[in-house]
């Protein structure tokens, strides 16, 4: 049996590390080809290297239109289509809202939306063009439905991603494009490393009681791994899932209220 993707073509923004790297392996292993667009270049190419010729880096700054759009058409020239878009670029910092500068909320702003902005425009401009629909999935987070201390900032952007993803599946419905989030709970990736060296920093932990802090609001009993969130990933570019547009999805070991 073929595999699930084969003959698709994906593009993961933020592919390099985390949670789209784990969205690029499992793509692979689906039978796609993958462009993982990311501003680590050495991440990317050597990511891209050790996956074989089904799948190529090109640097990119999702906050610059220019650049986003010349790695979509980048992509569509070298592999002839593009199907699945996952727009994951994203950081976070541990910051009180009392401490968060004016140009530290606008970087903010401007990786976690506007980046997810226009590589959703460029992507969904090309499945347009193409005519045969798309499927196209932007990370938000637990913190995108419930503000959480610290990481004001973030929470917002992450439920303006809600919100642009559920208005952008109504306006590209017609064109057989749906529009998914992923709400993730806690991911072990190197951005949540950066953070639970925050958090210890903050509450005087180590790193590892920090971990179990976390984990222990997590009732499944542990963290969360990013090939959790890439299979959801990819049974979302399933017909399976064809009527399933406009929505989120949380991969989070029921931790509640996220
Ligand atoms: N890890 C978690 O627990 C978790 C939970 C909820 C949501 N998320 C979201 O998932 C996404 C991925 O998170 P992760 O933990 O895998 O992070 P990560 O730091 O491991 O990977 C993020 C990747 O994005 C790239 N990137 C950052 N800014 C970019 C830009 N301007 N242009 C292009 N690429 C850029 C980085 O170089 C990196 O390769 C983020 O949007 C994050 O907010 C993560």
């Amino acid at each position: 049996m073929a595999a699930r993707h084969e003959g698709r073509v994906a593009i993961v923004t933020g592919g390099a590390s985390g949670i789209g790297k784990g969205c690029v392996e499992r793509y692979v292993a689906d039978g796609a080809s993958v462009v993982i667009a990311d501003i680590a270049t050495e991440n990317a190419n050597a990511l891209a290297d050790s996956l074989g010729d089904k799948v190529r880096a090109i640097t990119c700054d999702v906050t610059d239109e220019a650049q986003v759009t010349a790695m979509v058409d980048e992509t569509v020239g070298h592999f002839g289509r593009l199907d699945f878009m996952v727009n994951n670029a994203g950081f976070v910092i541990w910051r009180s809202l009392l401490d968060t500068s004016a140009e530290t909320w606008r970087n903010m702003m401007d990786v976690n939306i506007t980046g997810i902005f226009l590589s959703m425009k460029a992507g969904a401009k090309a499945m347009i063009d193409q005519g045969e629909g798309g499927v196209i999935i932007n990370a938000s987070s637990g913190g995108g439905r419930h503000g959480v201390a610290n990481v004001g900032h973030y929470c917002a952007t992450k439920a303006a991603i809600i919100m642009m993803s559920q208005a952008a599946a109504g306006e590209w419905a017609s064109h057989k494009i749906r529009v998914n989030c992923y709400t993730p709970g806690h991911i072990e990736t190197p951005m949540m490393e950066g953070l639970l060296k925050d958090i210890g920093d903050a509450q005087s932990m180590t790193r590892d009681e920090a971990y179990k802090m976390l984990e222990d609001t997590v009732p499944w009993g542990r963290w969360g791994k990013p090939e959790d969130v890439a299979a959801t990933v990819s049974w979302l570019c399933t017909n399976d899932a064809e009527y399933i547009s406009g929505q989120c999805i949380a991969m989070n070991g029921a931790e509640l209220p996220w």
